[in-house]
């Protein structure tokens, strides 16, 4: 075997610790300027960090049995529980497979209908509150409902209004994951810290919700509905769980799961994609007119219009190329293994980072500019395909990949095509890593209708 990779030495260790907790994508960028791979060795502990292309398909997929999700992650399973996220084994085998016929392309197809209308919704409010004059909106707030309202109709065939504080509830659970992380989980939920006292009401919040929307669809389904929507499957399989409170704990754990992993994801798709068309109005232009030919005549759009946004959908994989909403793939390793040539001991923590693999130079030439075109056809045939891994990669790549797809080339392209957006000046789009890339002070853009 060879040598250690490179890493930073023990007397900066507490700066880079502080940048952990202050300032994670700095922290990962400056690992990613020393090296492809880094081990930072902190006493027992040791991370690695990888970021090249071929080392990303040894951990994510080639090897995938040797890595469980890690840190950031086991933090969060104070609220997710073991849903599809965070599982492991045959529990995450057997619930994969359970709800895996709710995405098939057959059924997404399917769902274009609810993401257009839900899309189209949100495009008459939007250009009424602006009237002629124009208002000013906080536009990740507005998409945030938008993607929610998505999920709750196509994977629980139910509406989420009056289910707002969800989505603030979901940010403290992720604030309070992070808290964990930093804290390596020492400080006790109780202690009133105010992430945590924000955590507790949250996670009340969560419950209550979930049980409520859990009794109201079981109410409308039999045993043998074979209705195939996830929640529905999910719901089914709880009931032939022998222990009825273990399945009622799962079925609030995938279900909160399916909420979280769904909804905040695609909203900063669409966030970070609006914000980079408000900043590029050439590409805007080109947008508007491709949105225009396609969605003629003011039309809503269907599935089949999906392959026709191609430039719309090369714009939203360039904005999730430089904020990809999952910036950061956590694992740790079951048996030690050897990646890229460089040992890895059992129980390491291992980093697979989107964020600054999305910015290799070796494969991203001037990475920090915005060009859509980076995804023409010919040109993704020439990148190595691990290059790109906003959905993540091999068996725990994203089950909701086309749906979250779907949703951000629909609403980019309606909103484009009727609507001038600006950001409004001061907001030029904070990028803060959370469980997800969020955008800090949300996303303040004033709204005009296009003349
Ligand atoms: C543009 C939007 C989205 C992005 C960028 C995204 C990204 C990701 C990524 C990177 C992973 C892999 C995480 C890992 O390996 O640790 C993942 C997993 C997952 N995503 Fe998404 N996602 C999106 C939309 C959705 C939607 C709409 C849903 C649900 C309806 C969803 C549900 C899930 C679930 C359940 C998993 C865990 C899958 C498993 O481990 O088997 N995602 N997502």
């Amino acid at each position: 075997m060879s040598s250690h990779p490179p890493g930073p030495p023990f007397w900066q260790l507490p700066g880079l610790l502080r940048k952990l907790a202050v300032d994670r994508l700095a922290m990962m960028r400056d690992a990613a300027d020393l090296s492809d791979a880094v081990r930072v060795n902190m006493g027992p502990k040791k991370m690695y960090i990888f970021n090249r292309p071929d080392y990303a398909k040894h951990v994510l997929a080639d090897n995938a049995a040797n890595y469980h999700k890690g840190i950031g992650l086991v933090e969060s399973r104070k609220v997710l529980g073991d849903g599809l996220l965070t599982s492991e084994g045959d529990l995450w085998k057997a619930q994969r497979r359970n709800v895996q016929p709710a995405f098939k392309p057959g059924r997404i197809a399917a769902q274009a209908g609810v993401v257009a209308e839900e899309a189209g919704r949100l495009l008459e409010q939007l250009r009424k509150g602006a009237g002629s004059g124009g208002t000013t909106v906080d536009v990740l707030h507005e998409v945030t409902g938008l993607t929610l309202g998505v999920l709750g109709r196509t994977l629980m065939d139910m509406s989420m209004d009056g289910h707002d504080g969800i989505a603030h509830a979901f940010e403290a659970v992720q604030d309070q994951a992070m808290f964990d992380m930093v804290t390596q989980g020492l400080v006790p939920t109780w202690v009133p810290f105010a992430t945590q006292r924000n955590f507790r009401r949250a996670r009340t919040e969560l419950t209550v919700t979930v049980d409520a929307l859990v009794a109201d669809r079981s109410a409308r389904m039999s045993d043998d509905d074979p209705a195939a929507d996830a929640f529905s499957r999910m719901i089914t399989a709880a009931r032939k769980e022998t222990d009825p409170a273990l399945g009622r704990k799962r079925l609030q754990d995938e279900l909160v799961t399916l909420l979280l992993a769904g909804h905040e994801t695609t909203a900063s798709t669409l966030g970070w994609t609006l914000l980079l068309l408000a900043r590029n109005p050439h590409v805007r232009d080109l947008v508007r007119e491709e949105a225009r030919a396609v969605l003629a005549g003011g039309r809503l759009p269907e599935a089949d219009d999906l392959h026709k946004l191609s430039y719309t959908m090369q714009v939203v994989q360039e904005a999730m190329r430089l904020y990809p909403p999952v910036w950061i793939l956590p694992r740790i390793a079951q048996q030690a293994d050897e990646v890229g040539g460089f040992p890895v001991p059992a129980k390491a923590d291992v980093l697979v980072c989107p964020y600054t693999l999305h910015r290799h130079p070796d494969f991203w030439d001037d990475s920090e500019r915005f060009d859509p075109s980076r995804f023409e056809p010919s040109q993704v045939a020439s990148r190595p395909r691990y290059a790109y891994i906003p959905f993540g990669a091999g068996p725990r790549f994203c089950i909701g990949s086309n749906l979250g797809m779907m949703e951000a080339v629909f609403v980019t392209a309606l909103l484009t095509r009727d609507l001038d957006m600006d950001v409004v000046a001061g907001h030029e789009g904070v990028a803060e890593p959370m469980m997800s890339l969020r955008m800090r002070g949300g996303l303040p853009m004033t709204i005009r209708p296009v003349d």
